[in-house]
């Protein structure tokens, strides 16, 4: 417990699923959290319930972005923790890629994620703080698959983008890895699943079925199974790693 005492996080895309339990786990190890999310009705339920405060968000808007982090100074007086959390995922066969899904899921997960990296790291090298900042991947971005080269492609960008950012920013002290989930149960999957009932020709939920079962540890992920790493590379333990990206997704991918 209070492995966060004192830091103040921004978690974006933390309206629900494994971002809204990233706030509550950095809650609970006594940070304060802004969650920062272009659905600010379910923030704002969400973050009354573990005692977060919230902020309009869209990553893919660089005056939103900005507003954001100014928003979480002005409430927090600095930032200490970025964990870049808000993705969108697409399925489709190579034949059939939309030119605005490829754009919408760039926009968010690989500039979103760049972006408000980049206006974090601002402000922290301007202060002079030791900052972690913590990157959502994917093992989809570990390799590719049939039906979702655009989303694999995002988070593989998004791989390479911690590990430019970790070797860039470490000369500040700041501290910027990822974490690789592999299936995590919620809305996200759920969404996940429909588009490979409609490409796979699957009944609803089948699939999800499918991918939890083939877990090495026997089931499916959920979101809280990912809140010790997360606290962790947010916490002073994780002062030595740099650029890395783990894997925490019951034993699905080894790299
Ligand atoms: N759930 C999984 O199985 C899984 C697996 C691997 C990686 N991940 C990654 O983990 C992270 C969280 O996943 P999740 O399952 O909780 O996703 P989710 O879809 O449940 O939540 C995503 C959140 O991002 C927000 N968002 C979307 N667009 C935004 C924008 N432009 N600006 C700000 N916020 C925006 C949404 O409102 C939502 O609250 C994502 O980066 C995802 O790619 C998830």
């Amino acid at each position: 417990m209070n492995r966060l005492a004192g830091k103040n996080a921004l978690i974006t895309g933390a309206a629900r699923g494994i971002g809204l339990a990233f706030a509550k786990a950095y809650i609970d190890e006594g940070a304060q959290v802004m969650i920062g999310d272009i659905d600010l009705p379910r923030a704002q339920a969400a973050a009354g319930d573990i005692g977060a405060v919230t902020v309009k968000m869209d990553v893919t808007d660089h005056a939103s972005i900005d507003a954001a982090v100014a928003e979480t100074i002005a409430a927090f007086g600095q930032i200490d923790i970025l964990v870049n959390n808000a993705a969108v995922f697409t399925a489709a066969p190579i034949t059939e890629i939309k030119d605005a899904d490829f754009q919408r899921v760039f926009d968010i997960n690989v500039a979103g994620t760049l972006f408000t990296l980049q206006a974090v790291a601002r402000h922290m090298i301007a202060r002079g703080i030791k900052g972690k900042i913590v990157n959502m991947a994917s093992q989809a971005g570990r390799r590719g698959e049939p039906l979702v080269a655009v989303y694999c492609a995002s988070k593989a960008a998004v791989i390479s983008l911690t590990q430019s950012a970790g070797l860039n920013l470490i000369e500040h002290g700041i501290n910027v890895n990822a974490i690789s989930p592999g299936v995590v149960d919620g809305e996200h999957w759920d969404e996940v699943d429909a588009f490979f009932a409609k490409y796979e020709g699957k009944s609803p939920g089948q699939k999800k079925v499918e991918v939890g079962t083939a877990v090495p540890y026997g089931r499916i992920g959920k979101a809280e199974d990912l809140t010790g790493m997360a606290v962790f590379l947010a916490s002073d333990d994780a002062d030595y790693v740099v650029a890395q990206t783990y894997n925490v997704d019951g034993g699905q991918w080894m790299s």
